[in-house]
């Protein structure tokens, strides 16, 4: 192809446990083999990225490296019938912006099996609104439904919910009936919380339990969690018969202090979210509902729109808890 150089953030391995972060220039014989070539238009900034940005080796294990688990943009070249130059497509999940040179930069280079067709409804802007985290939100939201909770059935929680994957998870809940209850963040924002859907918003303090004991009042019929730790045990212990509760995080904590009470003698369901091997055609189904009838009306107030120049100061703002909502990446200059 013609192109010879694109922007990229570049993430460096200096030794000593030091990384620097820099936008730089790179080759497109630089991106690993694959079948489709992406000019990407806009990627969006999730805390996997954050963490393989400061060298976290549970996420990226060889530096450099360009993060951006998030991608959606035009086809520039393709090696399989399935796409074709001037497609519109999203890539998210897999191995992109992980050890695959990923979102941040304005070209990426994978595998056909990565790669969704940008579904109607939607564009490649509103997509990476979503990313990800809009993605996980969503499945979560459609496990919740699957296994038989409705809104009549009452309250649901939705925790880490002034972060990427909670606020799109409140956003859909609330647009589709179900009356939310959002945790609050390390800093106040329940102003936010209401205007993207809560019905009431409660402090990380009263949604993590202190008593110890194996079971609590029956306070959610369902729940959204996006933390993990202390909040989900508290969550679990505090959800009403035959109740579920989706877990796709670890922010606060990978441990569950928990006994199996809530489980025999309540009936609750725990459901676990993976997008990152999430089943192709399952992957495809949940777009559509994106894109359809689970489609944010206003979406303005939980998206902060920033440039491959800005993004390094975003990132540091995201690992201090000092951002809300999801951080939209725009590729072009
Ligand atoms: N399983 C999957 O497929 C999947 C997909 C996407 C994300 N995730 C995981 O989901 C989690 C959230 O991701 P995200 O992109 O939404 O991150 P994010 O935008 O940074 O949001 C993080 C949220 O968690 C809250 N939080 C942070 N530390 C906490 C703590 N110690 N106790 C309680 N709340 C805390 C934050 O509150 P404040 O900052 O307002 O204080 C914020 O609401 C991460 O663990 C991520 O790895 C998993």
């Amino acid at each position: 192809m013609a192109l010879k150089t694109f922007k990229a953030m570049l993430v460096k391995d200096t030794g000593d446990n030091r990384y620097t972060r820099q936008i730089v220039d790179k080759s497109v014989e630089e991106l690993p083999p694959g079948d489709v070539l992406v000019n990407v238009r806009y990627s969006s900034l999730n805390y996997k990225d954050a963490l393989s940005a400061i060298g976290n080796k549970g996420v990226t294990k060889k530096y450099p490296h360009t993060p951006g688990i998030d991608a959606a943009g035009i086809v520039a070249e393709s090696s399989v019938p399935e796409f074709s130059p001037g497609d519109e497509v999203i890539v998210t999940s897999y191995d992109l912006g992980m050890n695959t040179s990923g979102g941040f930069g304005q070209y990426i280079r994978v595998p056909a099996g990565w790669v969704v067709p940008l579904p109607g409804g939607l564009t490649l802007r509103e997509s990476m609104i979503y990313g990800t985290a809009g993605f996980t939100a969503a499945l979560s939201v459609f496990r919740l439904k699957e296994s038989g909770i409705t809104p009549d059935r009452g309250d649901v929680l939705v925790s880490g919910a002034t972060g990427g994957v909670g606020s799109i998870a409140v956003s859909i809940l609330s647009q589709i009936g179900y009356s939310v209850t959002a945790v609050n963040g390390i800093s106040d924002k329940t102003a936010y919380l209401r205007k993207i859907g809560a019905k009431s918003v409660i402090s990380i303090e009263a949604a993590t339990d202190q008593t110890g004991r194996p079971l609590l009042k029956e306070r959610w019929a369902g729940s959204i969690d996006a933390v993990g730790g202390d909040i989900l045990v508290t969550t679990i212990k505090s959800t009403a018969h035959n109740g579920t509760v989706t877990c796709c995080g670890n922010i606060a904590s990978p441990e569950m202090p928990l006994n199996v009470y809530p489980f025999i003698l309540r009936g609750v369901r725990l459901i676990g979210i993976g997008s990152q091997n999430c089943p192709m055609p399952v992957r495809r189904k949940i777009w559509e509902k994106i894109a359809g009838e689970w489609k944010i009306v206003r979406p303005d107030p939980l998206t902060s729109e920033i440039s491959l120049d800005e993004l390094d100061h975003q990132i540091e703002m995201m690992l201090q808890r000092k951002r809300k909502g999801r951080t939209l990446v725009r590729m072009t200059e």
